[in-house]
């Protein structure tokens, strides 16, 4: 029975192939984050479900589902009404809440209510809601046109989730997993329980250099070294960084996960913030042999609170995610994903919205740099982010800016953050700050850039008379 129920569930999985093909013509250029050149190569192999499981981790790999869930799965998808005494969800009618209207900046609106707000209400299946589900597929074949090999998407509670879901997966204690030597701390996080041998790529105003990922990964061929199975990777609006890969490194990157057998875990939370017109092809859309696990995120355009985001990832793999998600918290918020389908089906609306969101941003950037530029020089340097929402910016004659964050800018009211949260190891001397400019105020810019050369001047002051370091007992 339970075989049987296992197997008719991974029969309906739905994949990109099974999208509706007409709405692709309606994709604004704006959505658009493959290149029409994608040559699909027959180079590399198609990864098959075998072949996984080298990837996959020893914990992960113990992983069993719920029948209950299999159950609440499969009994969304029935077409005809069915008489249940399975499930164990709660009546509808005892919960207080019957309707929701929000007011939105385009003047739509938003209403649930009836059987939809019943829906919203309820539990849902852990991969998420099915409505949603067939819209993100939709989206995904839109933006990104991945190449047509079995994968499919789930809702995730942020993309953080993903991640730390994604460490799970495919990491073992002590495994070496790659990364830029400064990135995003939400993935140090979840790394350090696995104590991972943590082998940085080199990056420069492009992001991550492929010669570096390959010069590194053919010295371990070389010394006989355990080969790492995952790289990580933000392509676009690298946080801390800004940068964006373009085109033709990604390709190279991709190429080398073909030679070398890793598989890459794109988290492209800035995609909709990158300030060049032109989008550089994602991981996904050059994905010809199930490689790519993507990471989609609206936190920074739409909403953080809502934790909209989702994972699109090779069936196999995707399977065992959903696994975790059963065990960890059945799914991510219904309400949540029934708002975030409103927002999915009305195009228009949403690339509005994500318009507007990159001009506000980009307007912010080029006011903080502007500031910068009347007081920071020469004390500091920095390159214009090309993508995100921060300044990654060098302090000069400083060998580490840790003191300098936690005594002096306190002391003078301003809250910086030391480049140190995005080194693994944080502990490490870093010369570098991380700068927001998503909210603070323009006036508070200049303000900001006044103290900050200020505090900068003082630090270099003191470390010419070599006054001792790390005061601060934050750690
Ligand atoms: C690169 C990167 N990935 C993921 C996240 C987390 O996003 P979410 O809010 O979707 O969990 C962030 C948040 O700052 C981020 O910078």
């Amino acid at each position: 029975m339970k075989k049987e129920l296992v197997k008719r569930l991974l029969r309906t999985h739905q994949v990109f192939c099974l999208v509706r093909n007409n709405s692709t013509k309606s994709v604004d250029n704006f959505l658009k984050f493959y290149s029409e050149q994608n040559c699909v190569t027959n180079k590399y192999r198609v990864l098959t479900g075998q072949d996984y499981v080298r990837f996959i981790s020893k914990k992960n790999s113990l992983r069993e589902p719920a029948l209950t869930r299999l159950l609440a799965a499969l009994a969304c998808k029935m077409d005809k009404q069915a008489i249940s005494l399975a499930e164990g969800v709660p009546n509808e009618g005892v919960f207080p809440y019957t309707r929701l209207q929000m007011d939105t900046r385009d003047g739509r609106g938003l209403v649930i209510e009836g059987k939809d707000m019943a829906v919203a209400l309820q539990y849902t299946p852990s991969q998420g809601l099915p409505a949603l589900l067939t819209e993100i597929r939709q989206f995904q074949h839109d933006l990104h046109r991945p190449p047509p090999i079995p994968r499919d998407v789930m809702v995730t509670n942020g993309s953080q989730q993903g991640i730390y879901q994604c460490i799970e997966l495919l990491v073992e204690p002590g495994d070496p997993v790659m990364k830029s030597e400064y990135s995003y701390p939400g993935i140090n996080v979840a790394l350090k329980p696995y104590q991972p041998e943590i082998v940085n790529i080199s990056e420069d105003y492009d992001g991550l250099v492929p010669e570096s990922l390959e010069s590194t990964l053919e010295d371990r061929l070389v010394r006989g070294l355990k080969m790492p199975k995952l790289l990580y990777v933000t392509p676009t609006g690298s946080n801390p960084a800004g940068t964006v890969i373009p085109e033709e490194r990604r390709k190279k990157i991709y190429d080398l996960a073909c030679r070398y057998d890793f598989l890459i875990l794109e988290d492209d939370a800035y995609m909709f913030l990158n300030y060049d017109e032109v989008h550089p092809p994602s991981f996904l859309s050059l994905d010809t042999c199930g490689r790519v696990i993507r990471l989609d995120s609206f936190s920074k355009v739409i909403s953080a609170g809502l934790r909209a985001a989702w994972v699109t990832a090779p069936t196999a793999l995707l399977q065992r995610l959903e696994l975790h998600m059963q065990a960890e918290m059945l799914h991510s918020c219904t309400l949540s994903q029934a708002i975030l389908l409103r927002l999915l089906s009305h195009r228009p609306s949403l690339v509005s919205y994500l318009q507007n969101a990159r001009a506000l941003y980009r307007r912010r950037r080029d006011a903080l740099q502007g500031r910068l530029e009347a007081h920071l020089r020469p004390l500091a340097d920095w390159c214009t982010p090309r993508a995100g929402l921060f300044i990654w910016l060098r302090v000069h004659n400083v060998d580490d800016v840790y003191n300098m964050v936690f005594q002096t800018a306190f002391e003078r009211g301003l809250i910086l953050i030391p480049g140190n949260a995005f080194q693994y190891d944080t502990s490490a001397p870093c010369q570098y700050l991380r700068l927001t400019f998503s909210k603070i105020s323009f006036e508070d810019m200049d303000i900001a850039a006044r103290h900050l050369a200020d505090i900068i001047r003082d630090e270099q002051r003191r470390t010419l008379h070599k006054e001792p370091q790390r005061l601060a007992t934050e750690r």
